[in-house]
């Protein structure tokens, strides 16, 4: 994909529904008593991974354009296949916390990205509880002997991962008694609020520990899910760098612990606003409008992301670093040694391609350091097959002299298949 210079991005969006949210509202209807109508479900190919999978363990599912719907009452039964989980750590992780609690044997396999990537965090405490996980070396594929008596824990968790926490509480909902998991720092809470809305209460504490008695079984009903928040930052990111820009997403996802990336663009100096706020199944979600242009300065503090803020800032990084190359100073990313984890490593991804565009930029063994102020030019991307890796650079090719190239660009569609046309259709040229 070849991509050039824009002078401004001007329009209104709306974005196809939240990828972290669908994987949660499928389980959760999968597993509920009464009928589950999803609207907006996401379009990533990461959550047709998550349907894939529930089908192969004898859920029934129809799925007609955004619509997807759960009859209800309906049983998990031994699959016949391996379950692909394909690019999604999601899927795999969540689900092996669902199987945790069910008797049988799964194998839960996936593409040659995500059989890369640690999964002894979850092994160990679905372990704890009763499940007994065969792995490589803490890899997938995963053999997951389930119990339908599994214990309940309490687990501090040494990783901050949503993942690892919303294994544990699904495998809790199958558990007789208290499971509590603790944090080391907040983590998007999108399962707490779910079970919640659909009738499984779980408490947040202040000492970042969340509880959740089990047995227990959800309600269901239906759910339209907001935009995802994380497609949404690529727009806003490059609405602000390019001066003349005006651009509106409508009913966008702004749970505080996925939309930390406004208020830190904001401190950079973007003029972002949200507007009419509502909720969806305790989900918060409204209107952001973004113009163009940077306003103010900003102090090195403000200029340093690390500790706390990265759990909710840790999917907009790679976006965040080359909106750094833009603001006077630079910018620092620090404590995201996590970023070695995903889909590619993102720390040596990032780095490579922001220095290919002429960017000054040191790579620490949990960080990176970009250097301000650069005038990029257009080059020659590798996305690594790595969809968060193409889109923001992507961002960066709008800003660069000259033309640029993504090579596997089509990754994209592991969580935004529609993103191109979609940035194509606002860029003015
Ligand atoms: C996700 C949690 C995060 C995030 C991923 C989606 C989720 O991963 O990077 O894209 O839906 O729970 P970790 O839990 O590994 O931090």
């Amino acid at each position: 994909m070849r991509l050039k210079p824009a002078r401004f991005l001007d329009g209104r969006l709306r974005l196809p529904g939240d990828k972290s949210i669908s994987h949660r509202a499928a389980l959760i209807a999968a597993l509920a008593d009464g009928r589950t109508p999803i609207s907006n479900y996401s379009t990533a190919a990461d959550c047709s991974s998550t349907l894939a999978c529930l089908r192969e363990l004898g859920i029934s599912i129809e799925r007609k354009d955004d619509e997807v719907v759960f009859a209800g009452n309906q049983k998990l039964s031994a699959p016949r296949r391996s379950l692909d989980c394909g690019n999604s750590g999601s899927t795999l992780r969540i689900l092996a916390g669902v199987l945790a609690g069910h008797d049988f044997t799964a194998e839960l396999v996936g593409d040659e990205s995500l059989s890369g990537r640690p999964m002894r965090r979850i092994i160990e405490p679905l372990e704890l509880m009763g499940a007994q996980i065969e792995s490589t070396d803490g890899k997938a594929p995963l053999k997951v002997h389930g119990s339908n008596r599994l214990n309940p824990i309490t687990y501090r968790s040494p990783v901050a991962s949503a993942q690892v926490k919303s294994a544990v509480l699904f495998a809790g909902l199958n558990a007789k008694g208290r499971t509590t998991v603790i944090e080391t720092s907040p983590t998007r809470d999108h399962t707490e609020r779910l079970f919640n809305g659909f009738g499984v209460p779980v408490i947040t504490n202040n000492d970042l520990s969340v509880t959740l008695d089990g047995p227990a079984r959800f309600t269901g009903g239906s759910i339209t899910i907001p935009g995802d928040a994380s497609s949404a930052a690529y727009f806003v990111a490059a609405a602000m760098l390019l001066p003349e820009s005006k651009l509106t997403i409508e009913r966008v996802g702004l749970n505080p612990t996925r939309a930390a990336f406004l208020s830190v663009l904001a401190s950079w100096g973007a003029d972002i606003s949200t507007h009419d706020l509502q909720t969806e199944r305790n989900e918060p979600y409204g209107t952001i409008n973004v113009r163009g242009g940077l306003t103010g300065n900003t102090n090195a503090s403000e200029r340093t992301l690390s500790r706390s803020i990265i759990p909710s800032l840790i999917d907009e990084l790679p976006l965040l670093a080359v909106v750094g190359s833009q603001i006077d100073g630079g910018i620092q990313i620090r404590d995201a040694a996590e970023l070695r984890h995903k889909e590619s490593d993102r720390l040596a991804t990032t780095a490579a391609n922001l220095r290919a565009m002429g960017a000054e930029v040191e790579e620490f063994e949990d960080g990176l350091a970009v250097s301000g102020r650069t005038q990029l030019h257009g080059a020659l991307i590798d996305s690594h097959g790595d969809h968060r890796i193409a889109m923001a650079f992507s961002v960066a090719a709008l800003l660069a002299e000259g033309e640029t190239e993504i090579l596997g660009h089509e990754c994209v569609a592991i969580s935004f298949p529609e993103f191109f046309p979609l940035l194509e259709s606002v860029s003015k040229r």
